[in-house]
């Protein structure tokens, strides 16, 4: 299984391992040993896409040598693209879309079976994706989905195509498998929405919200670290702030994507907020919360954006100064209100270029400022185990979410331990084990 996009993909990935581990389909170490390849796919910029095809192209030879070998594409580009991917690369099996994706054990069966291909991407089918099973992948540290698609008609962004309108889960449900999760190990909960501050306002006969929600959650016994992503500036209600305020476990971190510091692009972007409005929420996120660790998303380059614009999404980050940011050049969709209005992809992409290496250097200056003013300082971390790079290292993360790492040997995977901070780069802290 090879998950491109974000962190609801990866959690559906692990939901479609599931379903395969019942038929004992069970991940191996590299594709030449599989009978069974899936991609799960991203469509929300260009390179996510021509990712996927070129990891598909490499497929190709393999089936060549393996005629039985099943090949799949899941997820938002199989949702989008559909009957295309057939065309594009014929070798392909399964596509199934952002619905159906916890039904590859079926389809596996049946491409087994008829030699047929399989071309699932209908909404009107309700299915039960969150049929939590056996295989975790990480099991001290779990991601819960809350809802599913966006209501939102942010112009630039294919999602709401992709995962469709919003639909909550209902919040006891939620709760449940939060439960199961900890009584298997899990420690840290993620819980995912791609607009996770509007939870439940559907819901019947009750409406419920998110800080219902997060009361819920951080009560179940023995969960130690909760989170939640992603926030819209639009719908974020005060109450959170003071959830953070009651709950020792909800963990100071908040993804708040501003996308531009303009007013004239952010109402292009069609975001619902100003410039101003996104500031006044920051400073009431750090009044209420003054650890907080804010992270954001910011497109550079958007339709029309020019460089008074640019300028003051650059002062937008200096105010701001995140802890992480996210920082993307504008990639036009298919599908997407953009598109579908005529507004033009007309910034060059050099500028483009130019633009989101300039703001990455900006912000990569504050970040290292912000992370020195951290020295000296002990924090409580919830260790990952060592080091891809170095396995002399242990790395883990800071209730703000972000990377600590410390000189060690010993496996700190699922333990908490403070660190006094002694070192920081833009990017992580560095420190010793108190
Ligand atoms: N639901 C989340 C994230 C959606 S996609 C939210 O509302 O914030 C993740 C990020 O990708 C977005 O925050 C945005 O910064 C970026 N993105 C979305 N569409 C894009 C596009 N067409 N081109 C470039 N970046 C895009
Ligand atoms: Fe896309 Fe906007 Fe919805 Fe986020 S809130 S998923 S950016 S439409
Ligand atoms: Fe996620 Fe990409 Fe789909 S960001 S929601 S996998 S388009």
């Amino acid at each position: 299984m090879y998950t491109i996009g974000c962190q609801m993909n990866e959690l559906d990935s692990e939901l479609a391992l599931a379903a395969l581990d019942e038929d004992g389909i069970r991940p191996v170490e590299s594709a030449a040993e599989a009978d069974v390849l899936l991609v799960n796919t991203c469509s929300v910029r260009e390179k996510a896409e021509e990712k996927a095809y070129s990891w598909l192209g490499r497929m190709k030879a393999l089936k060549r040598v393996n005629p039985d070998l099943i090949i799949g594409v899941l997820g938002c580009m199989a949702q989008k693209e559909g009957e295309l991917i057939f065309r594009r690369a014929p070798y392909v099996d399964i596509v199934a879309g952002t619905a159906h994706f916890t039904r590859v054990d079926d389809y596996v069966r049946q491409v087994r079976a008829t030699g047929k291909r399989i071309l699932a991407i209908g909404r009107d089918e309700q299915v039960q994706t969150e049929k939590r099973l056996k295989a975790r992948a990480t099991p001290q540290s779990s991601f819960v989905a809350v809802m599913r698609g966006c209501d939102h008609h942010c112009t630039y962004c294919v999602v709401p195509n992709t995962r469709g309108m919003e639909q909550s889960r209902e919040l006891e449900e939620i709760v449940e498998e939060c439960r199961i999760l900890v009584g298997e190990g899990t420690q840290e909960i993620t819980l995912l929405g791609q607009n996770i501050d509007s939870y439940g306002k559907r819901l019947r006969p009750r409406r419920r919200s998110l800080a219902e929600l997060l009361y819920a959650v951080a009560d179940v016994p023995g969960l130690k670290r909760l989170r939640f992503v992603t926030s819209h500036p639009s719908d974020l209600r005060p109450e959170l702030f003071q959830a953070f305020k009651d709950l020792p476990n909800l963990m100071p971190y908040l993804h708040f994507p501003a996308q531009s510091g303009s007013n004239e692009v952010l109402k292009r972007m069609r975001r619902g907020y100003t410039h101003e409005r996104y500031l006044e929420l920051v400073a009431a996120a750090r009044d209420a919360v003054p650890d907080i660790g804010l992270a954001g998303d910011t497109i550079v380059g958007f339709c029309g954006e020019t460089e008074e614009d640019f300028e003051r999404t650059i002062e937008l980050h200096e105010k701001t100064r995140y802890q992480a940011s996210f920082i993307f050049m504008y990639s036009e969709r298919d599908f997407t209100p953009a598109k579908d209005q005529g507004l033009i992809d007309d910034v060059p992409f050099d500028v483009k270029k130019r633009r989101i290496n300039h703001l990455i250097h900006l912000q990569r200056q504050w970040s290292t400022e912000e992370n020195l003013k951290k020295i000296g300082k002990v924090y409580e971390v919830f260790g990952e185990g060592p080091s891809k790079r170095n396995p002399g290292r242990q790395e883990g993360r800071s209730p703000q979410n972000q990377v600590v790492i410390v000189e060690s040997g010993r496996d700190l995977a699922g333990k908490c331990y403070s660190v006094r901070i002694d070192r920081a780069t833009d990017a992580a802290l560095y420190g010793t084990l108190e």
